[in-house]
């Protein structure tokens, strides 16, 4: 878990997007397995709010939502889906279940972090490559970063408050072209730009699925 040192660190080295070269180059593997995301923005209400998949995008300020069908599942066999886990491989993103096929990260063309519903492929309406996973373990205590450099994105992702400025807040990637219309508010300047940040997951899957 985060410890107070580890906290002031991170509010002293965490207060803006990082450069997207220094995202890539301390990349230590293409695979990594299954880390829980944080949003990193000290001083906003964002900064340290655990990031969850619910409804096809990710929240912050959402539980994550997810299923277990039983039966067929044994009562007591899913994970206990009460967090949001996910993989990168060779560039792709995956949500970190136990439905056959699983489910795709990707990034919708309007800007939004979504995922796939299960058997199904996210390819035709967004980017489903791009994601990186730099698992910086020397100088984070075992946090990496996540980051997204497709669409002619820098790297960074941005959270978007949905009524008045206030909470829950939904995940874009940080593209340039990010308008108005894409994001919940409809006000793209009240999005809050934040570091991505990754903690080792300790199971191989944290859901059944997600919904
Ligand atoms: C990060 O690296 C450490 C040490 O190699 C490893 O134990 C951990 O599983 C890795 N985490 C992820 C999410 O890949
Ligand atoms: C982490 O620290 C070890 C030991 O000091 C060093 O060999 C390794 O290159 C470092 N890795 C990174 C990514 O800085
Ligand atoms: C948003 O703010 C307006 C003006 O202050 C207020 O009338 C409205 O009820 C608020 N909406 C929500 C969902 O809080
Ligand atoms: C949009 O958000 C910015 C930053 O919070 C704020 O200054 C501006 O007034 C907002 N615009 C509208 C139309 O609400
Ligand atoms: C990891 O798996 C074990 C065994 O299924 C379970 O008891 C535990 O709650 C899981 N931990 C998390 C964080 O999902």
């Amino acid at each position: 878990m985060l410890s107070s040192i580890f906290l002031s660190l991170l509010s002293l080295t965490f207060t803006t997007a990082l450069p997207t070269d220094s995202h890539l180059d301390k990349r230590q593997s293409t695979g990594s397995g299954p880390f829980t995301l944080i949003a990193a923005h000290s001083g906003s209400p964002i900064h340290l709010q655990a990031i969850n998949a619910n409804g096809g995008s990710f929240w912050i300020g959402k539980p994550p939502l997810t299923y277990c069908p039983v039966p067929p599942v044994p009562p007591g066999d899913c994970p206990p889906g009460t967090e949001t886990a996910l993989n990168v491989e060779s560039g792709n993103c995956g949500l970190a279940t136990e439905v056959p096929g699983g489910q795709d990260v990707y990034v919708a063309y309007s800007g939004a972090l979504s995922f796939t519903e299960p058997h199904e492929e996210g390819g035709e309406v967004g980017a489903i490559t791009g994601f990186a996973y730099q698992n910086n373990t020397n100088t984070t205590g075992g946090l990496g970063v996540f980051s997204f450099t497709g669409l002619g994105s820098l790297g960074g992702f941005v959270a978007c408050p949905t009524v008045n400025g206030t909470g829950p807040y939904q995940i874009f990637a940080d593209l340039p072209y990010l308008c108005d219309k894409a994001v919940p508010g409809g006000n793209v300047s009240a999005c809050i730009g934040f570091d991505a940040l990754g903690d080792s997951f300790a199971n191989e899957t944290a859901a059944f699925e997600y919904e």
